[in-house]
Formats: C-alpha cells, structure tokens, sequence
C-alpha cells in the first residue's frame, strides 16, 4: 500500500484532557474538540494525534490503558468520537490514535485475570517471576518509580513495570498478546482511523531470562529492552499481519534512540515504522532527561537536527517535533519569554522548515509557557512526586526540588490551552482540573486570532508556505555556521529551488554573511518574524530571535 501521504502531513497533537471542555466539569473531552476542529483545520492542521482517550484510572493520564476498545467516559463514547473521526475526514483531517501496547493498566481485565492464579490463560500475558530468596527476580529498576517489580502476596511473585507499577509491561513473547495488539489495531483501522503514534514501542521486547542490568540511579535493566532481541521480529508481524493492510501509517516513540537505530526501524522497503520520534534533539538543555538541567547548547542542537536530517535522507522520513506532551514548553526552553513572540516564530521556522513531517502540540501554536507553581501538592504527575523522591535522597530541599520541578516537569505542557481572556482562560465554565497559567490574559488564541502578527498567524503562514513549495518538504538539507553558538543556518535544495532558513537564538546583534552562491537580494523573504526592508548583499546583523527565510528560483 504507498501510504507516501503522511510525508506531506501537518500533524496536531490533542492531550485531550487540557484541550477544551466541552460539557463544563473542568476536564478537557471530546465535545470540546469537537467545537474546535474548525479552528485546528485553520491553522492548516491535515492530521490529529490523540494521546490516550481509553478509559484509564489515570495513573499516568491515559497511558495506563484499562480497556483499548472504548472511550474515557471521562471524555465522551464511541458514538462521539466516530462523530469527530467523520466531522475531521470531512475537513481533509487524518486522525491517528496512540496505541500503548508495551504495558497496560494494571486495572485491564487481562491483568485482573492474570493475577488471579498462576494457571490463569491471562498470566502468562504479563512478565510474573518468582523472586530471589526475598529479592525481586533482578535488579531493574522502574523509569519511573523505584523498582520495576512490584510483589503480589497471593501468588507469591513479582510483576515486571519498567513504568510506574500501574502499568504491568507486557509480555509480546506470547503469540496471543500479539494477536491481541493486532486485534486492537484492526478495531480502530475498521472504524476508520488512519494509524498509530506507537508508545515506547521499541521498549516491547525484553531480553530472554531478563538479566541484571547495569546499575544505574533509575531504568537499570534497559539495556535489556531498549531494543530487545525480537522487537523487529515483532514491528514486523505487525506491520505484514495488518498496518500493510490498510492505508494507514504509524510513528513510532523510541526514547534513547539515535538516527542509526532510527533507520534500522523506519529504512527500506520493509521497513517496519513510517517514522520515529526520537530524543536528541529535546537534549539540548539536559543530560538524558528534562529533569537534569544544563545551559541550553545550540550546538547540541544543531548536531542533533543535522545527524537525523542528514542520516536518514533519502532512506527514511522525519518526524518534526518540538513540544509534546512530555516535555516543557520549547520558548521557556530553548527560546525566551522575554522576547517572546520573536522566539516562539524563530523556533518553528527552525524546525517546520527542515526535511520530515511536522507535529505540533497544542499551545504551541500561540507559544505558550512554562508555568510557576507554588507548592509541589499542586503537581498532580507520577514522574513528578517519583522524581521528588530521588532528589530529596540526593539530599535536596523542598524548595530546591519545588525549583527544578517547575523549570524541568513535563507538567508544563499540561495546563489548559488558553482560548481567551476571560475565567479559566475560556478552557472550562467549571474549575479546571489543573492550574491555568496566569499569563493567559496576555497569550491567548482569541487575541492572537485579531493580531495580524502573533505568534498564531505566523503558525499559519509557515503552514501554508510549507505546504504549497515542494523545496520545504521534500528539498535536501545542508547545514552552514555548523560552529556558530548563536545561529542556526541551513539551506533545502530541489530541482532548482532553494530555500536559506537563518535564526538566531540570542538577543545579541551578530552579524550573518550568507554562504556563497546565496544573493540575499535575489531572493524573496518569504517568513520573518520582523518587519524587513528588501536585503541588499550578502549579509545582516540580526535582531534578537530573528528568523529569516528567503526563497530562491
Ligand atoms: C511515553 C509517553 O509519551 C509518556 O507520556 C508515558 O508516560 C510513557 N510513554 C509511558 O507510557
């Protein structure tokens, strides 16, 4: 089937739970997407991603699945998301579901059957071994919360959850939890959906007599299932037994990944995954997690881009993100708040304008931030209070944590998407159920709607030039100033067109000379996050965050 379409998507991603309440209990659902799908085609959105809308106890907001086949009630039924799924198809939307099939809650059924007795037909859907003595069966640790086994008095044994303990891993060596996740899959491709963002997909398959691992602070173990010895084997059957089936396409999330193991998933004609979303380049300002800070490195960045863009050319496919639902808000991040509208354009033109597919998440398009919370009981995610945990080991004080929390927690991205000015930033007639961030008078999408040039309508623009020059999609890429700490300059080439992206990522004036054979006063500026008289020559001195890109013919 050539699915090739997804090349030339624009995915927006939905954490349905902050988007937008629709039936007034403070929580995000259906109905409110339902209301804003007119407003997500406009920014010229040809895909939506849902993160998890299963029912779920919500041990980890939605990726703690009790049931893959129904609807969160918490946000609507089937009956309303077959609505929208039509109501998006009707506006040229693709929607693609995330597909959680490394772990389940341990409130699905299979894992309430499972724990009942050893010889349960559900126990061996799960990874139960019995312990050492009075030790769990090895020594890996959870990535999120102590260790990964938790012990269960009546069976005397112990269940493997390299998550929180809410979510029991899965054991994909059984041929019938594959045929279970491919059942999954055809229930959601039957109804019409258009593929899967894969969760940890690469994490499915642990290596045989699961052997200790490495000792490490936190994920010790890993090296045994971050790309476990059958995970291709098992990409694979599912790909062959149903995703080629169907004209569908499906992103696979794959944490400590490089652009190499990158292409051993997603190159050649048998490949098993459309694309990978890896981590390198969410890396910039932290060692292997967001939660160890570290000055924020352009460098970092630009290698991380350029390996994945140069690496995978014409053998593999992008994924363009900068903000999910895992990770801080990129202005507060890699940009600045304080010259915010400048920043939050610069750093989507840096990163829509390259090579891939791109994915944007919700309130990125009117750049929101960070937000500062008061206390930690305010917080309400698992890595939050596992990682208070840990700090407060290390010997750190509540408000040394409570200040790393706040910079560092993916729970930035989860406060209400401001849609105006008035109570509850116009997300919810109720009390939301998480902190509004308190510069939603300021930035929102109705005033950014008025303003000819926020941060939203540039969104717009960058979408609409992006999907109307084939040089932006599928053009090569070639970085310049590889040694600049302060620009980001890089060129995309197709029969004849080019495009020159320039950014700056300082609020100092530096001078830019263009690379040869670029005559700035030939080409048009086509995006800029400033007003610009027409270049004369080959250089300029940047303002603070400035973005240029010219277009050449
Ligand atoms: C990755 C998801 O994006 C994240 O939100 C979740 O906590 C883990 N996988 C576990 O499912």
């Amino acid at each position: 089937m050539d699915n090739n379409w997804y090349k030339e998507l624009v995915v927006y991603q939905i954490w349905c739970r902050s988007f937008k309440d629709g039936d007034g209990d403070g929580i995000g659902d259906l109905h409110g997407v339902l209301e804003k799908l007119d407003y997500i085609q406009s920014l010229g959105a040809t895909a939506i991603w849902f993160s998890p809308i299963y029912p779920s106890p919500n041990a980890d907001y939605g990726y703690d699945i009790a049931d893959y086949k129904d609807i969160n009630p918490e946000y609507g039924d089937l009956k309303l998301f077959r609505k929208i799924l039509n109501e998006a198809h009707k506006r040229g939307m693709k929607v693609i579901m995330d597909l959680v099939v490394n772990h389940t809650s341990d409130e699905h059924q299979w894992f309430i059957e499972g724990k009942k007795s050893k010889d349960n037909p559900y126990h061996d859907y799960y990874f139960w071994r019995d312990g050492k003595g009075d030790n769990p069966p090895n020594n890996w640790l959870s990535t999120f919360e102590g260790g990964a086994w938790e012990y269960d008095e009546n069976l005397d044994q112990y269940y493997l959850h390299v998550f929180s303990k809410k979510q029991p891993d899965l054991n994909m060596d059984n041929p019938k939890v594959r045929e279970e996740v491919k059942d999954i899959m055809r229930f959601w491709l039957d109804m019409g959906v258009d593929g899967f963002r894969e969760d940890v997909i690469t994490f499915i398959s642990k290596a045989e007599g699961l052997p200790n691992g490495f000792p490490l602070p936190i994920a010790t173990g890993i090296e045994h299932y971050k790309k476990g010895p059958h995970v291709h084997e098992y990409l694979k059957e599912f790909r062959h037994d149903v995703i080629d089936k169907y004209d569908c396409f499906v992103v696979g999330e794959s944490p400590m990944s490089n652009s190499q193991d990158c292409l051993e998933f997603t190159a050649g004609d048998d490949h098993e995954l459309d694309m990978m979303i890896g981590f390198d380049h969410m890396e910039a300002d932290c060692f292997m997690t967001d939660t160890i800070h570290m000055p924020f490195s352009l460098k970092k960045l630009k290698k991380a881009f350029t390996h994945w863009q140069d690496d995978l050319a014409g053998k593999a496919w992008n994924c363009l993100y900068i903000e999910n639902h895992d990770h801080p808000r990129i202005v507060s991040r890699y940009g600045s708040e304080k010259y915010h509208d400048e920043s939050a354009k610069m750093l989507a033109t840096m990163c829509y304008m390259q090579s891939g597919t791109p994915f944007i998440y919700q309130g990125q398009e009117i750049g929101m931030t960070n937000i500062t919370l008061d206390s930690i009981d305010q917080f309400k995610d698992v890595v939050t209070f596992n990682n208070e945990r840990l700090f407060k080991k290390l010997g750190l004080s509540d408000q040394r944590y409570l200040k790393i929390a706040n910079k560092t927690s993916r729970e930035n991205a989860r406060t209400p998407v401001q849609w105006d000015s008035s109570e509850n930033a116009g997300f919810s007639t109720a009390e939301p159920w998480f902190n509004v961030n308190p510069n939603y008078t300021q930035i929102n999408v109705a005033s950014q709607e008025e303003d000819p040039n926020s941060v939203l309508n540039y969104y717009r623009k960058l979408i609409k030039f992006r999907q109307s020059h084939k040089v932006a999609i599928y053009g090569d890429y070639k970085e310049h100033l590889k040694n600049s700490s302060q620009l980001y300059v890089y060129e995309r080439n197709l029969d004849g067109e080019r495009l020159l992206v320039v950014s700056s990522f300082t609020d100092k004036s530096v001078k830019f000379t263009a690379p040869e054979g670029f005559d700035l006063s030939k080409g048009e500026l086509v995006l800029t996050n400033y007003t610009i008289s027409p270049t004369q020559g080959t250089s300029f001195v940047t303002r603070p965050y400035e973005t240029r890109v010219y277009y050449f013919k």
